[in-house]
C-alpha cells in the first residue's frame, strides 16, 4: 500500500469517527438550547414575567417554575383558575400549556397568551425555564 493511500484511509476514518461522534451526540442537542430559550423568553414572556425570584409583573415570577406547584406564589393574586389548579409545573405540563392559547389550556386564566407554535423555540424556552433555580 502506498503512503498516500494509507494517508487517505486514515483521514477517511477520522472523518467517519467525527460523523459517528456527531450522531451519538445529537440526541442530547435535541434537549433544547437554553441561551436561545432566553431570547424566546425576552420576546414572548418578559413583558409579563420576570425570571427573578420574588419579582412579579403582570404575571407571577417564573423563578423555579419547573417543579413548582401551580398557583403557589403567595404574594401574587392569581385567578381562581390557577388558585384551584392541582398540578405541578413539569416540563411536559409547560409544553402542553405553552403550545396552545392559555385560555384553552387553563380555562378561566387571566394569562393572555396565544401559544408558541414553533416546536424548536418551545423546546429552547422550556430548557431555559429549567435553569431558573
Ligand atoms: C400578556 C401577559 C403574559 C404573557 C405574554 C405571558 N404570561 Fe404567563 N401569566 C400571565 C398572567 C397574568 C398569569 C397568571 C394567570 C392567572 O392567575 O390565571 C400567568 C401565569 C403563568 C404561569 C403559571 C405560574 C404559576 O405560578 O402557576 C406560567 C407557567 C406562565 N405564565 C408562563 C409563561 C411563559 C413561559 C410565557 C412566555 C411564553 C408567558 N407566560 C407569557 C401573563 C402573561
Amino acid at each position: 500500500m502506498s503512503q498516500s493511500v494509507l494517508g487517505r484511509l486514515l483521514r477517511g476514518s477520522a472523518v467517519a469517527g467525527l460523523l459517528i461522534g456527531w450522531m451519538l451526540a445529537s440526541p442530547m442537542v435535541r434537549a433544547g438550547d437554553a441561551s436561545a430559550g432566553a431570547d424566546v423568553f425576552k420576546s414572548e414572556c418578559a413583558e409579563c414575567h420576570s425570571p427573578k425570584q420574588g419579582k412579579n409583573k403582570k404575571g407571577p415570577s417564573l423563578f423555579g417554575i419547573v417543579g413548582r406547584p401551580a398557583g403557589s406564589i403567595t404574594d401574587y393574586n392569581y385567578s381562581d383558575a390557577l388558585k384551584q389548579a392541582h398540578w405541578t409545573w413539569t416540563t411536559d405540563k409547560l409544553h402542553d400549556y405553552l403550545s396552545r392559547p392559555a385560555k384553552q389550556a387553563n380555562p378561566g386564566t387571566k394569562m393572555k397568551y396565544d401559544g408558541l407554535d414553533d416546536a424548536k423555540q418551545l423546546e429552547d424556552l422550556i430548557t431555559y425555564l429549567g435553569t431558573l433555580h
